[in-house]
């Protein structure tokens, strides 16, 4: 499959080299975009159609919900504003510069245009539960500062073919009026492997619509798709996707740097610095590590004056190893 390669393998036990300057530059880089990002949405959107509506976005503070009937496509999609950005994220270098490119390429889009070029816009993700891909999406969507829409199938998917298919129509129809990062995870439920196409069936005419459906999508909506099962998707499907990236579980190092952050936070005791902690956690995905890292930060301020680090570490690497761990 062409995925973009990872250089996960590659990364494994090998430092990345820090500068003050890549610092500097990437927060000299961060203030351009969050102009930029303004600039965009003030173009773009009518202030008067978003209101203080919330629903829970992550375990921080909850996150505006846009009530705008284009955006939600009446309830068939919810528009939440994301807030992670791709400097939150530990990535390995070949995916990090492919996002960016695509970023720039978005707002690069009249130059582009100028020389009769489109920016991509269609975006598939793959790889096994927790390795990103929802969060990915997401700083899509904060980096190019538009609203993160996410297509709601308990709603779209009826019993009846014909609803499912009518109410795509309208997810599109609505989007296409509203630059949006439009988010569908769990592609392989909509876009499934339609088999014998000589046998015209319900399921054929719904993955056919979908595909017409994302060729027609125009470049200033960002369609991201997510799968776990690459090999349940219709052919004829990913194909349509200008990036294709498999996100792995992190790397060694990238667990290293994650558990640096810990460390940052909290004093690990020698026996349990990054490199030591992280050959105890075999192999976790960055939700297993999240939980992981989450878990000690829970424990250690309920602990409060009594804590002690590296108890809780053993109590915490305990349970991690005697988690249910599923097929993947
Ligand atoms: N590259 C990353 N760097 C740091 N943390 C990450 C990274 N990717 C994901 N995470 C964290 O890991 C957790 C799981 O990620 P996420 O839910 O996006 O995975 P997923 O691939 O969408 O999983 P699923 O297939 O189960 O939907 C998130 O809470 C996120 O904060
Ligand atoms: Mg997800």
């Amino acid at each position: 499959m062409p995925l973009v390669d990872n250089d996960r393998d590659a990364h494994w036990k090998t430092k990345t080299p820090a500068s003050n300057l890549a610092g500097e530059l990437d927060s000299l880089s961060r203030r351009l975009e969050t102009l930029f990002s303004d600039a965009r949405r003030d173009c773009s959107h009518d202030p008067s159609v978003c209101v203080g509506e919330f629903v829970a976005f992550d375990d921080a503070t909850p996150a505006p919900v846009s009530t705008n009937p284009h955006a939600n496509s009446q309830g068939l999609t919810v528009a939440l504003t994301p807030r992670k950005r791709f400097t939150d994220l530990i990535l390995a270098r070949v995916t990090r510069q492919a996002c960016e490119e695509l970023v720039e390429e978005q707002r690069q889009a009249e130059r582009l245009r100028e020389h009769g070029l489109l920016p991509r816009h269609r975006v598939l993700l793959h790889g096994v539960p927790g390795t990103g891909k929802t969060t990915l999406a997401e700083a899509f969507a904060t980096e190019l500062g538009l609203p993160f829409c996410k297509v709601l199938y308990h709603r779209v998917i009826g019993e009846q073919l014909a609803d499912t298919i009518a109410r795509l129509w309208r997810v599109f129809d609505a989007v296409r009026q509203f630059p949006c990062v439009l988010f569908f995870d769990e592609f392989e439920t909509l876009a499934k492997e339609r088999g014998d196409r000589s046998d015209e069936t319900g399921l054929q005419r719904a993955v056919s619509t979908l595909l017409t459906q994302i060729d027609d999508v125009p470049w200033s909506v960002v369609l991201i798709a997510a799968t776990n099962h690459l090999e349940l998707m219709d052919s004829a499907a990913w194909r349509r996707f200008q990036l294709r990236l498999d996100l792995p579980k992190p790397s060694f190092e990238h667990v290293c740097e994650w558990l640096t952050r810990l460390g940052a936070d909290l004093p690990l005791p020698a026996r349990y610095a990054p490199e030591r902690l992280a050959e105890h956690l075999c192999n976790p995905s960055w939700g297993e590590l999240e939980e992981f890292t989450m878990g000690v930060r829970r424990r250690y301020v309920l602990a409060g004056t009594e804590a002690r680090v590296e108890d809780i570490l053993e109590e915490r690497l305990q349970q991690y190893n005697t988690r249910f761990v599923s097929a993947y």
